[in-house]
């Protein structure tokens, strides 16, 4: 029995959608996940093949990577499922789609036949949002009995309406449902909504849950205790956005809202530390009423608000729950595998439930051709094949090196987990600094999280004397406090690391390569990161990790059994003479002609679909002629010889920028 599920819209990136809900951010993080008896195939967010992050486009390049993988056609699938109801579909995509009146049933029917010319409208399979998410949390959790909840931003509550919370009890009967609450309780929004105040936006949460613990949530607890109530029965209210402005006029904080890209003060700081410890307070509230409610001893969590992993740590400390299991792809991608799930195991018949062993489910490495692959890239790269990668690289990197390891098959969700991972010593304290400002061009506060041998963990990390296993990197434990000075770079400010520890079992190769480490060191350990720069999803192909180490200072790569160096070379000059330029279809060229005289007319690289997920860019007069012709094969120098146009160092200089900021793609030509 083969079922597939996805998540997304199900508009292509080159149409322009005219439907506001599908075209700004909903039904982000598209993904296709296929399940075989109920056991996990394949599963890839659309964002690492289309290179858009968070995008929410429908993810035909993941369906279709999750039946090569599998070795099928789409004929041969028994149901799709999508995560919403029919009713939701109709409310969501069927009103006025691109004009016309249709449902949604309809629209999803159409968008198979269109990519794959097949009708599947007798496959199709409806579930709802957070049944979705609370399937993946249930599921592979192995627990016989659990509580299960799913604490989110919003998602259609199946009659067209909105829910943020669900929680049941899952059995060998299924899910039972206990509790359901609404957007206005929505614990994901609480947090999206504040930490506007931060300078953030969407998909930025992760980023304040690693500020907070540099500040004092005591200064503004108070201020955030008139945002939200503690009700009896777990039940709780949280302002709502109008509320919030005043009391934040109120204490005169309206004009120490932080800019995009201004500094963090004390002020902001302490800020974080009241949101993150508000969100706590309330979810602890709700989860503790829930534990007694459902005379439930174990929790399984998913939904957006899963991924703040120092809310996960504080609750596996609270012993609250005997076991915790957190869905590690909690977020909306997840959706595509919770639907599956729910299509499968809401079947009647006997079902076992297999736990999800990993989450390398996609597209793996070539297993011949890697060389040819890295070899296209000759003039700025030299490839060696090592007899002995692990113990070269483990020596690369107790010398300094900060080394891009790419190895088998990528990950399911927002994690590198020593498959497309950048690998540091986890010692030097200014690890955390560099790696911030040579690769992630992000804010220096941001944290590094450590892979450790699961053999080792309890030497390094105060946990329960039960916990053995942290493989996805979704708890945030102390550090023990004898080892902190020693593990300056993967160290929070507040004694804490975000733990991912690695088995034997669960991938053999980064395990040797830290085992390795560990011998030349005495730390058994790795500050892993993901494999990308600011500007774009984690890197999948060999093309993707080849682009991101050269236009970052990340001093080795491996691939495989390769390694990677540098070549000394012009990167500027080669990327002009040898690297054919090119658009992603989403993106478009844009000239706006001046509308008052003397001012010259803008040109701009701009996306085709929603704002939320463009990789815009300004760009001069000469670079838009380059690009508007940029549709064959050919070089900056080509495009500019054909047009007459001068290669100067400004239009040189452009093209890196552009390049860095992944707003058009480079690939050596032919
Ligand atoms: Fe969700």
């Amino acid at each position: 029995m083969w079922t597939l599920g996805i998540c997304g819209t199900f508009t292509s990136q080159e149409e322009e959608v005219s439907n506001p809900m599908m075209g700004e951010w909903g039904f982000h993080d598209a993904a296709a996940a296929l399940l075989h008896d109920g056991r996990i195939v394949a599963a890839v967010e659309e964002e690492r093949l289309n290179r858009i992050k968070h995008c929410n486009f429908f993810p035909d390049r993941a369906i279709a990577y999750c039946l090569r993988e599998a070795g099928i056609s789409l004929s041969a699938v028994d149901r799709i499922a999508v995560p919403m109801t029919e009713t939701d579909a109709d409310v969501a995509l069927g009103q006025e789609f691109q004009g016309r009146l249709t449902s949604g049933r309809r629209i999803v029917t159409d968008a198979f036949a269109a990519r794959f010319g097949l009708d599947v409208s007798d496959q199709l399979h409806f579930c709802k949002h957070h049944l979705a998410h609370l399937w993946t949390a249930f599921v592979p959790s192995g627990f016989d009995r659990a509580l299960v909840v799913s604490l989110d931003g919003a998602g259609f509550d199946g009659a067209g309406g909105f829910e943020s919370v669900l929680a049941g009890v899952g059995g060998a009967g299924g899910l039972e449902l206990l509790v359901s609450h609404d957007d206005a309780k929505s614990l994901g929004f609480f947090y999206q909504r504040t930490i506007g105040f931060l300078g953030y936006t969407r998909f930025d949460e992760y980023k304040v849950m690693g500020l907070a613990p540099y500040g004092d949530p005591e200064v503004y607890r108070s201020l955030f205790r008139d945002l939200y109530e503690l009700r009896p029965g777990g039940d709780y209210g949280i302002a709502g956005w109008s509320d919030f402005v005043a009391r934040l006029a109120a204490a005169g904080l309206l004009d120490a809202a932080r800019r995009k890209g201004a500094p963090f003060t004390q002020l902001h700081m302490d800020f974080a530390a009241a949101l993150q410890e508000s969100l706590e307070t309330i979810a602890f509230h709700l989860l503790s009423h829930l534990r007694t409610l459902s005379g439930e001893p174990n929790l399984c969590l998913a939904g957006g608000v899963a991924h703040n992993c120092t809310l996960n740590g504080k609750l596996l400390y609270s012993g609250m729950f005997d076991e915790l299991y957190v869905q590690p792809v909690a977020h909306d991608a997840g959706l595509a595998l919770g639907a599956a799930y729910d299509a499968h195991f809401r079947a009647p018949g006997p079902v076992a439930r297999p736990p999800l062993e990993t989450l390398f489910l996609g597209p793996p490495l070539a297993e011949d051709g890697l060389e040819r692959e890295l070899d296209r890239w000759r003039e700025l790269i030299d490839v060696e094949r090592r007899p002995e990668i692990e113990a070269e690289t483990a020596r690369l990197l107790a010398q300094g090196s900060v080394v891009g390891w790419v190895q088998g098959r990528s990950e399911f969700g927002p994690r590198a987990l020593g498959n497309r991972s950048i690998l540091a010593d986890p010692r030097p304290a200014e690890n955390k600094g560099r790696i911030n400002q040579m690769v992630k061009k992000r804010e220096a506060y941001r944290p590094f999280a450590p892979s450790v041998l699961e053999e080792s963990l309890h030497a390094f990390f105060d946990v329960p004397a039960s916990a053995r296993r942290f493989p996805f990197m979704i708890f945030v434990l102390r550090v023990r406090e004898s080892m902190r000075l020693r593990l300056g770079a993967i160290t929070h400010v507040d004694g804490t690391a975000r733990v991912q520890t690695v088995s034997r079992e669960d991938n053999r190769r980064y395990w040797e390569l830290i085992r390795e480490f560990g011998a030349l060191t005495g730390v058994p350990m790795l500050l892993n990161t993901s494999f990308n720069n600011h500007a774009e999803p984690i890197v999948d192909s060999v093309d993707d990790a080849v682009v991101c180490f050269l236009t970052t200072d990340i001093t080795h790569l491996v691939v495989g059994d390769y390694l990677v160096r540098k070549r000394e070379v012009d990167l500027a000059a080669v990327a002009t003479d040898r690297l054919a330029i090119s658009l992603l279809p989403h993106q478009k060229l844009v000239a706006r002609q001046p509308t008052r005289g003397g001012e010259e007319p803008r040109y701009a690289i701009e996306s085709t679909a929603g704002r939320y997920f463009a990789r815009g860019a300004a760009i001069s007069a000469s670079m838009f002629r380059v690009l508007t012709r940029a549709t064959g094969p050919d070089t900056l120098a080509g495009h500019c010889r054909a047009l007459g146009i001068a290669v100067d160092p400004p239009l040189t200089a452009e093209l890196l920028r552009l390049w860095q900021e992944r707003s058009v793609t480079l690939r050596p030509v032919g």
